[in-house]
């Protein structure tokens, strides 16, 4: 399965990705990184592994739409045909419909919170604060509105007394490098058929 990864960060969730491949466990081919931010430690990941990378900066765009007009054709140009997928690991910002239109049920987002609940940019802290006693991340389809798509994998997180975002981050994450492959996976599979709200796991490729 040929993938596009988008990064703003640390890639860690890349470099769970670049791992299942490198010991057989994921059938995919990262063809691209892109990153929005020039200075996010996942391209010297992909750097490392020799991957194509890519850094898209806002602010060379006239718009978002030309931002993501650009990353489709960077997307395309790198191989990303009909049947790759485009993983959004870390990258924080919102795409428009010239980004998901093109890729259509083909975009995938981790969330480090168990959506609907706790959507945005703090989910890990936003569940803390809560007082929540299973935190979790999600894996879903994304369509126009942020952290709404449709739900592929989820895992919970016990919270313990007292902990914070920052305490619960890394439980988070170390989960989110389990749940995110083997959503990929699944989908290179082709075992995953989206029914309205609802994604159904075929017992094997469909
Ligand atoms: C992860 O916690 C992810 O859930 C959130 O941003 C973080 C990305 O981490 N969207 P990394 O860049 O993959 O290390």
């Amino acid at each position: 399965l040929p993938i596009a990864v988008l990064v703003s960060g640390s890639g860690s969730n890349l470099q769970s990705i670049i791992d299942r491949i490198e010991v057989g466990a994921l059938d995919a081919e990262i063809k691209l990184v892109i990153s929005n931010k020039a200075n996010a430690y996942g391209i010297q990941r992909a750097k490392k592994y020799g991957l194509p990378y890519k850094v898209l900066l806002h602010n060379d765009f006239r718009s978002r739409e030309d931002f993501d007009q650009a990353m489709v054709d960077a997307i395309h140009a790198a191989g990303i045909g009909e049947d790759g997928l485009v993983v959004m690991a870390g990258f924080m910002r919102i795409v428009t419909t010239t980004f998901l239109s093109p890729f259509e049920g083909r975009v995938i987002n981790i969330h480090p919170a168990l959506l609907p609940s706790f959507p945005g940019v703090n989910g890990q802290a936003d569940a803390a604060d809560y007082g929540v006693k299973i935190a979790g991340c999600t894996v879903h389809f994304v369509d126009e509105q942020m952290d709404h798509g449709p739900v592929i994998i989820q895992a919970a997180v016990p919270c313990q007394a007292g902990e914070d975002g920052d305490a619960l981050e890394p439980r988070i994450l170390k989960m989110e490098h389990r749940i995110f492959p083997q959503a990929i996976q699944w989908f290179a599979e082709r075992r995953l058929k989206i029914v309205g709200r609802h994604v159904e796991l075929a017992v094997s490729g469909r």
